[in-house]
């Protein structure tokens, strides 16, 4: 029996026919204006199985003190000037690094800590710059800069490389059905089972609606397909930028999950936060599902910035399922800030399985949701107006 479904049952009908029209014909748009119609004061949180109400996680510990530039990173200048990048590093720990002055990892030169949830932060007062063709792979990358630019070619990136999501989360689905890890949306899962409804079976469960604003949960593994070997892929990392001035975003920023091949299912993406003034680029933020057997949920993406384009693009639906292709990962979350719009879109990847999108303050939070691009989403309605686009 699909555990979220049941608490809708004792919504009143209009909620219900709502529902339907978001699940069955995603052609529709709805426009709702009147909260007051909606009203979940008689929503049963108890019904939650208990992985939906994660505890608050407990404050971050203090840091170590900063690494040296050229100490500890091999690198030229200082911290509280210029410190460059100039050759390949393996870290082998976690490192803060904090100074006065810029940042520059210079073309070409990979700064890694391939170990999953490895955690990388860097709080300095002047400029940041990731130089073309270069990489930081990581598991938990976190900047405070005045500016960032992430120049041509280079990447930022955590796939699969979370460490462990929050206590409580069942994003790595149960058994050996090789389905996708949960995190924005649920993973799919490829068994069919003729007693439930396609959009009743998943395999990883999402998580961590209630920072959707400001993610920072890791993804989820995804499950496998053997009693022996564990083949899910790994769960997405996860990427915060905190900038107060402008950043450039020409490359990648990846938060993905973890391919699990044909025989393990799909990692779910992580989570990126990014607030700025202003940014621009060319560029690519994604935190969508791994491809697998099954596919990997989407992961959460939110940006706080008062001046965004288009670009740099924005992904985070599910991953592609090679054991039934017409069933993809479901669609993440993307958040932005400014105008308050969600939005969850599959990127035109067909699925049956959902985007889950609880939160339970008593205030309407986003003015805007779009569902697009085939994705799904259930809805409890809060929301001043729910959009539902493309086919
Ligand atoms: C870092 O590790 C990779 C993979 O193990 C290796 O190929 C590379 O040579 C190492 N680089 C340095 C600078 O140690
Ligand atoms: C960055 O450094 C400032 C001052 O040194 C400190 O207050 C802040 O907590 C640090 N932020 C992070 C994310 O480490
Ligand atoms: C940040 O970038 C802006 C625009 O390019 C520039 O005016 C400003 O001086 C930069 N900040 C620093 C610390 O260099
Ligand atoms: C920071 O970067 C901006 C361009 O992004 C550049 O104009 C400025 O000179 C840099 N600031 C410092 C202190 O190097
Ligand atoms: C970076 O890439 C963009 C297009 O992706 C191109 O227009 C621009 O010239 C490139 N810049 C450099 C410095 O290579
Ligand atoms: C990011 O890391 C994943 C996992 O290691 C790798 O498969 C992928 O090619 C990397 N992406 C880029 C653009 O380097
Ligand atoms: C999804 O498909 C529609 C109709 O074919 C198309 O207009 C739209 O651009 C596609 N969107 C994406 C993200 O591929």
């Amino acid at each position: 029996m699909a555990r979220i479904h049941s608490p809708f049952h004792t919504l009143n009908f209009t909620i219900l026919c709502i529902l339907l029209i978001l699940t069955v014909n995603p052609n529709f748009i709805l426009s709702s204006r009147n909260d007051d119609d909606f009203s979940i004061i008689d929503f049963d949180t108890n019904l939650f199985h208990q992985d939906y109400s994660p505890p608050a996680p407990p404050p971050p510990p203090p840091h170590a003190p900063s690494v040296s530039c050229t100490d500890d990173l091999g690198g030229i200048g200082s911290l509280d000037s210029t410190c460059q990048i100039v050759s390949d590093l393996n870290l082998t720990r976690d490192v803060y690094i904090a100074g006065k002055g810029n940042f520059v990892i210079l073309p070409g030169v990979r700064f890694h800590c391939p170990i999953s949830g490895c955690s990388i932060i860097l709080n300095i007062s002047g400029n940041f710059t990731l130089g073309k063709d270069s990489s930081i792979v990581t598991g938990a990358f976190e900047l405070v800069a005045q500016n960032a630019s992430f120049l041509n070619n280079s990447v930022l990136n955590t796939t699969g490389l979370a460490g462990k999501p929050p206590p409580q989360t069942s994003g790595t689905p149960q058994g050996i059905d090789g389905a996708g890890g949960g995190h924005g949306g649920r993973g799919a899962c490829c068994l069919v089972d003729d007693t439930k409804l396609p959009e009743d079976v998943w395999g990883g469960d999402a998580y961590s609606w209630s920072s959707l604003q400001t993610p920072e949960s890791f993804g989820s593994k995804g499950g496998t397909t053997s009693k022996e070997v564990d083949y899910g892929g790994g769960g997405g990392g996860r990427v915060k930028l905190e900038i107060t001035g402008f950043v450039v975003v020409d490359g990648n920023v990846l938060a993905d999950g973890g391919d699990g091949g044909n025989k393990g299912g799909g990692g779910s993406g992580g989570s990126i936060f990014i607030q700025a003034y202003k940014m621009t680029g060319s560029g690519v933020i994604r935190a969508c599902g791994g491809n697998g057997f099954a596919g990997g949920g989407g992961g959460r993406v939110s940006v706080n910035i008062f001046s965004r384009h288009d670009e740099p693009k924005i992904f985070v639906h599910g991953g592609s399922s090679f054991g039934c292709p017409e069933n993809a990962g479901a669609a993440g979350t993307m958040y932005d800030a400014v105008p308050r719009t969600l939005t969850v879109s599959n990127h035109n990847m067909t699925t049956d399985t959902e985007t889950l999108l609880l939160e339970f303050p008593n205030q309407p939070m986003w003015t805007n949701v779009y569902v697009r691009n085939h994705a799904r989403a259930t809805v409890p309605l809060l929301w001043s107006r729910v959009q539902v686009c493309g086919t």
